[in-house]
C-alpha cells in the first residue's frame, strides 16, 4: 500500500524562540529564506505524499496563509518582471484539496497530537514529519524510508546515534541491528535519563506509521513531561507488530534548538552558489578571532 498521507504536528508554541515566536508561528522561522515547515513540506512530497495534513493550534495563520495563494503579491511580482521569484511562490502552493487543517485544542502531547488526524488518515499506514527536524541530504529522507516501507512493509521511525548525555531529549532505542542500516526494535523509551538508556540510538522525527498506532493513542495515559508520548504508543504497537529502526543518509539539524537552528542556516546557506563565497570569507574571519 502506497503512502499517501502526512502528519504534520505543528501546534506547538515554539517558546525556546521567544520573542520571535510571540506572534509569529515557529515553523515559519526562515532557514536562509524558508520557512522550517516549507522543507519537510517539499521533502514529502518530493517522496510521493499525497495529502498534507496539519495539526495546529492557535496563532498559526501565517502557516496556513503561506501555503495559499498570495493574488496582491502574484500581481506585483508579474508587475516587476520578477518571474522567478513568481514562479516559486506560486510553486509552494500546493494543489487545492491536498492540504488538510484539524486543530488540537489542547497541548496534551506529540501523541495526543497525531490522534487529532485519526479519521483524516483512516486506516492506512501514513508517515509524521516533525518539522523541527532538519536534514540534508541527497534523496530525501522520507523518501529513504518510502523505499524501505516497501521491502518491510512494516512500520519504520528514522534513527541516529547521539552523544551519551543527549539520551534525556530524545525516543531512545533497544534494537537488534538486522542490516547495515537497518534495526529491528526491541523496546523504546522516552527521554530516558542517560544511566537508564538502553543505548544512545535516538528516534528522529520522521516516522511512517501502520494506522493501528491511533487505537493505542486513543486510549494510553500521559508518560514522560506529563504528555501522551508517541513512543510510548509504539512501544506498545510492538506487542503486536514489528517496528524497524532505518539509519538515514543525511546531516540532522535539530531546529527546536537555538544553536542547532543557526547551523542549520549556515548549512543550507554554503549549498547556495550565490552565498558560498561571501560566507567562507566571513567564518575564516570570525575564525581567526576564535582561536584570538
Ligand atoms: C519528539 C519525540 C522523541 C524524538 C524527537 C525527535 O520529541 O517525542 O521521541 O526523539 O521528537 O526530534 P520532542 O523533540 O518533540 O520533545
Amino acid at each position: 500500500m502506497k503512502i499517501r498521507k502526512a502528519v504534520f504536528p505543528v501546534a506547538g508554541l515554539g517558546t525556546r524562540f521567544l520573542p520571535a515566536t510571540k506572534a509569529m508561528a515557529k515553523e515559519m522561522l526562515p532557514v536562509v529564506d524558508k520557512p522550517i515547515i516549507q522543507y519537510a513540506v517539499e521533502e514529502a512530497f518530493a517522496a510521493g505524499i499525497e495529502y498534507i495534513i496539519f495539526v495546529t493550534g492557535r496563532g498559526k495563520k501565517a502557516l496556513e496563509d503561506h501555503f495559499d495563494r498570495s493574488f496582491e503579491l502574484e500581481v506585483a511580482l508579474k508587475n516587476k518582471k520578477k518571474e522567478e521569484l513568481l514562479r516559486q511562490v506560486k510553486d509552494l502552493v500546493p494543489k487545492t484539496g491536498t492540504i488538510i487543517y484539524t486543530r488540537q485544542n489542547e497541548p496534551l502531547g506529540l501523541g495526543h497530537a497525531i490522534w487529532c488526524a485519526r479519521d483524516i488518515v483512516g486506516d492506512e499506514p501514513f508517515a509524521v514529519l516533525l518539522a523541527d527536524d532538519l536534514i540534508q541530504s541527497e534523496t530525501p529522507v522520507l523518501s529513504q524510508m518510502v523505499d524501505k516501507f516497501d521491502r518491510l512493509r512494516a512500520s519504520i521511525v528514522a534513527v541516529m546515534e547521539v552523544a551519551d548525555d543527549q539520551t534525556d531529549k530524545y525516543g531512545i532505542l533497544d534494537a537488534d541491528a538486522i542490516e547495515e542500516d537497518v534495526v529491528r526494535i526491541k523496546n523504546m523509551i522516552e527521554k530516558p535519563e542517560p544511566e537508564k538508556a538502553p543505548s544512545n540510538l535516538a528516534i528522529i522525527g520522521r516516522y511512517i506509521l501502520t494506522p493501528k498506532i491511533f487505537d493505542i493513542l486513543g486510549r494510553i495515559e500521559a508518560g514522560a513531561g506529563n504528555e501522551i508520548q508517541l513512543t510510548d504508543a509504539m512501544k506498545q504497537l510492538l506487542t503486536n507488530q514489528p517496528i524497524f529502526g532505518y539509519k538515514f543518509q543525511g546531516n540532522r539539524f535539530d531546529c527546536g534548538d537555538k544553536a542547532g537552528f543557526q547551523m542549520a542556516n549556515m548549512a543550507f546557506a554554503m549549498e547556495r552558489p550565490e552565498m558560498k563565497e561571501k560566507l567562507t570569507e566571513f567564518i575564516k574571519t570570525m575564525h581567526l578571532n576564535i582561536d584570538k
